[in-house]
This record gives structure tokens, sequence and C-alpha cells, in this order.
């Protein structure tokens, strides 16, 4: 049958944490294995409203709150088409944060409530698995200093933390915490048996909503 979709599975975490190392990893040993797979990553700074973002993470420029927001969550909607196209065509989608991280970032801001922050993400592509890779501050701390981008610092990724730790209360999304502790290849290798489940389980199953 050619009407297999392809999965969508979202690395989220903290800074770090190793989402992009390890969605390098996974997106090559899917391909090795004769799976087709893709990576994508949010914020997609290549496009417009991405140059936006981008910008205002350099802190090139300033935005407002709400506003800011708001774009990172048009950005993930303006690759929705795209994303949608390529899981029809039995590509899984190796996503290095998502509506989570965004959701995570805004609401760790003082005055905005979780619920507030998700919904301009509501009805986004659900992801069949999202696996949070879990890595205290401290060790975090010790795989090098911090960028001098917006949100790099200590005392804000303890409060992202925080607000992820909310989010994973949420039974309705597939989370999955991954001691992000251990080496590479170790974490390589549960992330790699997960997503293999996940690609045989959802092959069959609809793309479903995120928070619907
Ligand atoms: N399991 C691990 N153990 C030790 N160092 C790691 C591990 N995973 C990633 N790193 C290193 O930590 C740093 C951050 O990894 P990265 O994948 O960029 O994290 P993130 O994308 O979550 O911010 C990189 O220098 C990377 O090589
Ligand atoms: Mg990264």
């Amino acid at each position: 049958m050619s009407c297999r979709r392809g999965a969508l599975i979202v690395l989220e975490g903290v800074d770090k944490a190793g989402k992009t190392t390890q969605c390098k990893k996974l997106v090559r040993a899917l391909q090795q294995s004769g799976r087709p797979a893709e990576m994508m990553r949010f914020p997609d700074r290549t496009t417009q409203i991405g140059q936006l973002i981008s910008s205002y993470l350099e802190k090139k420029n300033n935005l407002e709150d709400h506003t800011v927001h708001l774009l990172f969550s048009a950005n993930r909607w303006e690759l929705v088409p795209l994303m949608k196209k390529k899981l029809e065509q039995g590509i899984t989608l190796v996503v290095d944060r998502y509506a989570f991280s965004g959701v995570a970032f805004t609401s760790a801001k003082p005055d905005f409530s979780l619920e507030w922050c998700k919904h301009p993400d509501v009805g986004l592509p659900k992801p069949d698995l999202v696996m949070f890779l879990q890595l205290n501050p401290s060790v975090a701390a010790e795989r090098g200093e911090f960028g001098t981008e917006r949100y790099e610092t200590s005392t804000f990724q303890r409060t992202v933390q925080q607000r992820f730790e909310q989010l994973m209360k949420d039974p309705s999304v597939n989370w999955k915490v991954i001691d992000a502790a251990r080496s590479i290849d170790i974490v390589h290798s549960d992330i790699k048996v997960l997503c293999e489940n996940t690609i045989n389980m959802s092959e069959n199953l609809p793309i479903g909503e995120l928070w619907k």
C-alpha cells in the first residue's frame, strides 16, 4: 500500500538538552534503515516571519511580547501545508522544537497564562510522539556557556522547564521523557526505538489536531 503516512516526531527540552544533536542523528539513522525522513526546526528562520523572529532573538529588534508569540505561532502555521504534504508522501518529520517550546517560552514571561499561549497553536498537526529531553540545569551548564541570544539565561530556562512540566501533564499529547544526561549514543538508541514504534503505529492513522 502506498498510502502509509510518515510520522510527526518532535523533540523538546530546554537549551543544551541535546535536541539538535539527536534530531540530526535520528534522521540519519532512519534514512540508513530505509525510512524516508527529514528534519525541520522551529523557528524556521528562513521565511520572512522567521527573519523577524531571528532578529528579535538576536536582540537586533524589539517586539511586543504578545506579538512575538503570535509570530512564532504563525511561523509554524506557514509550514503546515508543506508538513502535511511530506507526511502524506510517507516522509517522517523529525522536528526540533514545536508549539510546546512556543508556549513554554512565552508563558515563562510575567502575566502570560498557559491557556492564552496555547490558543494560536490549537489545531496544528498533532505530533505522534513528543520526546522531552530531560536535563538538570547544572548538567546543562557543564555543556558550555549560554549564547548571547534572548532567553539564554539560566533563570529564564528554569522557568521554561517548569512550564514544560505543566504541559507534560496533558494526556492528550503522547509525551515521552528521555533522560538526556546519558551519552549521546545511549540517548540516541532510546529515541530511535521509540521513533520506530511510533512510525509503525501511526502509518495508518489520520494526522491529529493539537490541543483540540
Ligand atoms: N548526551 C550528551 N552528552 C554530552 N554532551 C552533549 C550530549 N548531547 C549533546 N551534547 C552537547 O551539548 C551541546 C548542546 O547540544 P545541542 O544538541 O545543540 O542542544 P540543544 O539543541 O538542545 O540546545 C553541544 O555541544 C552538544 O555536542
Ligand atoms: Mg538546538
